[in-house]
């Protein structure tokens, strides 16, 4: 597993972005891996500034993405499918039709699982962004889910509901269960990019990069991956050891 420590946020983002455009670049029906949360924020702001420069095309590429709150339809603000659309999806241009992610209101949550599953079977992903939770979680695979998963409807860790409480009016409102990838879903992605951003994450960090691969820290899957790379500002750096947080490693 790759890493690499970036001066600031913006510089993360920047560098991330790099990454996604050269992909985009190389191949105009790319089929790209997205994730949601604060932290990616700054890596599609720099697609979307590109876009606008550069006139880069997305007509013919493909998104899917990582998870869904269960019970909240896709017009809810707090859906991930709404955060796609105002954070990247229409700036971008992306057809409707070209987007996928899990239908919050599925009613039946296992069909839905399979149905995602042969989704992500049809389109394999060029590049898997991630963002990383402050247990170590990655897409809402808690601490404990088995690396062999692929989607599954999970119950959220309480810290998970507390950190994304922020989001929404009261901390009763953030859903409680949510359909996600797993594990063995994310690693089937060609390369994967995760970004980690503040202190909050310094430890889930240290943990990814240096610690054993157990699935008490779902993230540590990812050095199981033959082309994953870590980006992380010096905040969510400082725990490494001092010749980590250098700047570049393999
Ligand atoms: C949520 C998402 C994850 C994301 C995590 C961290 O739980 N399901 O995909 O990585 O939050 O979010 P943030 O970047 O806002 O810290």
């Amino acid at each position: 597993m790759k890493w690499i420590v970036a001066n600031t946020y913006d510089a993360m983002s920047r560098w991330a972005a790099d990454i996604v455009l050269d992909i985009v670049r190389q191949n105009p029906r790319a089929v790209l891996g997205l994730a949601t949360g604060a932290t990616p924020i700054g890596l599609y702001e720099a697609l979307v500034r590109d876009k606008r420069e550069n006139g880069t095309d997305y007509s013919q590429i493909t998104c899917v993405n990582l998870d869904e709150y269960c019970g909240l339809p896709e017009t809810h603000t707090q859906s991930y499918a709404y955060f796609m659309r105002h954070h990247l999806l229409d700036a971008l241009e992306i057809p409707r039709a070209h987007a996928f992610i899990e239908n919050g209101m599925a009613e039946d949550a296992m069909e839905e699982c399979r149905r995602y599953d042969a989704l992500l079977d049809k389109h394999p992903r060029d590049i898997q962004i991630l963002g990383i939770g402050s247990n170590g979680h990655i897409a809402f695979n808690e601490p404990g889910t088995s690396f062999d998963k692929t989607t599954h409807v999970i119950s959220l860790a309480e810290s998970t509901i507390r950190d994304n409480a922020r989001f929404f009016s009261s901390v009763d409102e953030v859903p409680t269960r949510a359909f996600t990838m797993g594990p063995k879903s994310i690693l089937a992605s060609k390369k994967i990019l995760i970004l980690a951003s503040g202190s909050g994450k310094a430890k889930a960090v240290l943990d990814t990069l240096t610690g054993p691969v157990t699935e008490d820290v779902p993230a540590s899957c990812l050095q199981t991956h033959p082309d994953c790379t870590l980006i992380c500002d010096e905040a969510a750096a400082a725990l490494l050891p001092a010749e980590w947080k250098a700047g570049v490693g393999v």
